[in-house]
């Protein structure tokens, strides 16, 4: 440590490790990521909060939230303050990001550092002014916006400045963006707000018209994850342990992944119509582009078995699933943190 880091330090306290260093925000659905420049990734966290019914106390923020979710007491709200990407309760937003960031950088709100954040590409100019307004409430000194695909892109070192273009699919909790991106900018986007929950909830309905069973949601993404897939593979099975609707007591069953499969048939179908209708208002010669490079997904989402597979066959296109789908966007955010002018066709103006 330099001696005006030491100095920085001494007088800044926790903050001074952080001090004048920009940051970049994934803040999605289903996972919220930090990333401080010089740093790296510092923060991996669902995205929910708990509080206090009557008071708005926090209890609980990210991962220990979520453990409650379905399961806390009638004085405990456990709220998802994104949904499908975009910001629904934003006081609980705030108090979300919040700690996050204090519990990154001790008392971030003095900083005053640029911020990334990064949002899906069908935003509106409200939801916009809303993620702008909690940057700024958490200290931002500026706030970009960015193109989840975009991010993911440039997380993943596509060519992003090139002329010839290249499609990204995010596929994450709440949405699935598509864009294809060339000369720096989005030439083309499309998105739907279907993605990863469509599917649990997929499963917990499935499971409640066949066996007559509730389950819980995330219950529902464990299945998913564990033996979940877009197409025929080697069976598995899992026991799931639900409510049954009759009888009013606990009912267990084994689910096979073919029973899965049919589950999510729906939303992975959804998935490959918003990249069919990106290709639909393409031009010729960006479809050109994009055949020849392919299709990197990325997102969360991506990660369920066979996915790229139903894409490549249903749309004739070579699919590539990104290394670390859920860590893209944010390192593609982080990186612009070198250089902000220099990635300023990268920001939503
Ligand atoms: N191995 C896996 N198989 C299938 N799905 C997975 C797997 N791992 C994570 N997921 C799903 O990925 C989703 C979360 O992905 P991600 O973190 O990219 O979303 P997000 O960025 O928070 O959401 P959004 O971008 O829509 O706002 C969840 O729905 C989760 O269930
Ligand atoms: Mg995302």
């Amino acid at each position: 440590m330099g001696l005006l880091d030491k100095v920085v330090s001494s007088v800044l306290g926790p903050l001074g490790k952080f001090f004048g260093t920009d940051i970049a925000v994934d803040l999605g659905t289903a996972n919220t990521l930090i990333f401080v420049k010089g740093e790296g990734v510092v923060l991996n966290e669902p995205s929910f909060v708990a509080l206090d019914a009557e008071t708005d106390k926090v209890q609980a923020v990210g991962r220990e939230a979520k453990g409650m979710w379905g399961r806390a007491p009638k004085h405990i709200k456990v709220i998802r303050p994104i949904q499908d990407g975009v910001v629904d309760n934003y006081d609980a937003a705030l108090i979300m990001l919040r700690h996050f960031l204090e519990r990154v950088s001790g008392k971030f709100r003095l900083m005053k550092p640029n911020m990334v954040i990064c949002v899906p590409s069908r935003i509106t100019q409200v939801e916009k002014r809303a993620v702008i307004e909690l940057g700024l409430e958490c200290g931002a000194r500026e706030v970009f916006l960015m193109d989840e695909p975009m991010a993911a892109a440039i997380g993943c070192g596509l060519p992003v400045e090139d002329t010839k273009g290249c499609m990204v699919v995010d596929i994450g909790g709440g949405t699935t963006d598509v864009a294809i991106i060339s000369m720096g900018g989005i030439a083309v986007k499309e998105s739907a707000r279907v993605a990863g929950y469509e599917m649990d909830e997929a499963i917990v309905r499935y499971v409640r018209d066949k066996y007559h069973m509730l389950i819980g949601i995330l219950d529902a993404e464990r299945i998913k994850i564990e033996i979940g897939s877009a197409m025929p593979g080697e069976r598995k099975t899992t026991k799931v342990i639900g409510m049954d609707l009759a009888k009013g007591v606990p009912k267990e069953v084994d689910l096979s992944s073919e029973e899965v499969r049919e589950a999510i048939a729906e939303p992975v179908g959804a998935i490959v119509d918003v990249v069919r209708r990106a290709l639909d208002s393409t031009t010729p010669e960006l479809v050109a582009d994009v055949a020849d490079s392919g299709i990197l997904l990325t997102g969360g989402g991506s990660l369920l078995r066979g996915l790229d597979k139903v894409l490549e066959q249903k749309l004739m296109l070579k699919v590539e699933r990104a290394s670390d789908p859920l860590m893209s966007v944010v390192l593609g955010a982080g990186k612009t943190l070198e250089d902000l002018s220099a990635y300023s066709r990268a920001f939503i103006r």
